[in-house]
């Protein structure tokens, strides 16, 4: 797996080493700001599970790598993966999550060819499809329009999985997934910066209007797709995955506040809701119809939202030690470039 101490990469660690004690997990990532290994020290005694530190742009790491252990399969969720720090910084993006992908794609042509057998299971966005309006949703076949760096290089990265398919018969499967909220998510991300801004005094910023809409999905329900998609997703496929959980942020900006009140007491947080500039090219909707996911593989979410937040509240409030631990002096000017004067 590459970016196994992400937010999405520690929460699917958790959840498959302990059920295949048969496989071994190769976790590899570079560790940068959004790696904590902390997140994974429940498994990371476990005998198939080990930890290798390396950039997966490296062709000589990884192909030492994959032949050290003799990879079959990779699951790829490593990403430089959030949308204000492409709109500053578009070229880690650009190197990561093409490049990257294009660097993981020659590797496992090269395995393929030699062992007749590897799955390519790549882990992408929604993003990808680009915005919708009022109604409507996304599925597998809606057109690529891509709004920020970062969902443009999602979606090349996209578009060269699908051509090693085509082009060399690899086997890959693809998922796009809605926005995942839950334990282990980094500040920066909005249901996290919320909680901890709140915790603090500090102001909630809300983007705009503050009516864009997300799907949100408990990431531990994304875990279960992954698992179900990686095993028995048809070689060559898409799969929609999303909640069916259309929400505005300020809403959910508001949801945070009542259980945090709820939970804390005190003043009620909901008046340090501060509208601000609006993030540019941002996206108005994003909705997913996730059916074709649901009718081949039986899968649906699990947890509602309400259940999800509370849960998400309670872990971060629960989980001090490990939000402060993110919360460093490359944090803090990350916060104040993108914060201040806004
Ligand atoms: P994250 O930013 O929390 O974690 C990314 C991980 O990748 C980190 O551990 C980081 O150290 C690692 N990494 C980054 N660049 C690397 C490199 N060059 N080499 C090796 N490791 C590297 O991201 P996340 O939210 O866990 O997302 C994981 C994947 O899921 C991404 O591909 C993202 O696009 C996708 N995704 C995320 C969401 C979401 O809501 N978070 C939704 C849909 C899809
Ligand atoms: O849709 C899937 C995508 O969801 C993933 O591919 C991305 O990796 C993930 O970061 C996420 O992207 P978003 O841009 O939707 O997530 P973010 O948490 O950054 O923002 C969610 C919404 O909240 C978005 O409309 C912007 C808004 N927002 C965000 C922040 C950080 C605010 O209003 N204020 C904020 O401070």
């Amino acid at each position: 797996m590459t970016g196994g101490a992400g937010f999405i990469g520690s929460n699917l660690l958790l959840y498959l080493v302990p059920k295949y004690p048969g496989y071994l997990f190769i976790n590899v990532d570079c560790l940068t700001y959004a790696g904590n290994l902390a997140n994974l020290k429940p498994i990371e005694d476990y005998p198939n599970y080990t930890f290798e530190k390396i950039n997966i742009c490296n062709l000589l790491a990884m192909q030492d790598c994959f032949a050290r252990y003799d990879v079959n399969s990779v699951i790829h969720l490593a990403a430089e993966s959030h949308v204000d720090r492409s709109i500053t910084g578009p070229a880690e993006f650009i190197q990561t999550n093409v490049i990257g992908t294009f660097t993981l794609l020659e590797l496992a042509r090269q395995r393929a060819a030699q062992t007749g057998d590897f799955r390519f299971h790549h882990v992408s966005t929604d993003e990808v499809y680009g915005s919708l309006s009022a109604s409507g949703f996304f599925t597998e076949s809606s057109p690529y329009r891509p709004n920020s760096p970062y969902s443009a290089s999602k979606a090349s990265s996209d578009h060269l999985v699908r051509t090693y398919h085509n082009t060399y018969g690899l086997d890959v499967v693809t998922t796009n997934c809605s926005n995942n909220y839950g334990p282990y998510q980094f500040p920066e991300k909005l249901i996290p910066l919320m909680i901890r801004n709140a915790t603090a005094g500090l102001p909630l910023p809300v983007y705009g209007d503050g009516k864009h809409v997300r799907d949100w999905l408990y990431v531990e329900d994304h875990c279960r797709a992954l698992d179900l998609v990686f095993h028995s997703g048809s070689s060559g496929q898409t799969y929609n995955i999303g909640g069916h959980n259309e929400i505005e942020n300020v809403k959910i900006v508001r949801k945070i506040c009542r259980i945090m009140d709820e939970m804390l007491g005190g003043e009620p947080r909901e008046r340090l809701i501060t509208f601000v500039t609006d993030r540019p090219g941002h996206d108005r909707r994003y909705a997913i119809d996730a059916s074709h996911i649901q009718e081949e593989l039986g899968w649906k979410p699990s947890f509602t939202f309400e259940e999800g937040l509370r849960r998400t509240v309670k872990w971060y409030l629960d989980n001090e030690d490990w939000m402060e631990n993110c919360i460093t002096g490359q944090y803090l000017q990350y916060y104040e470039k993108m914060y201040s004067n806004r």
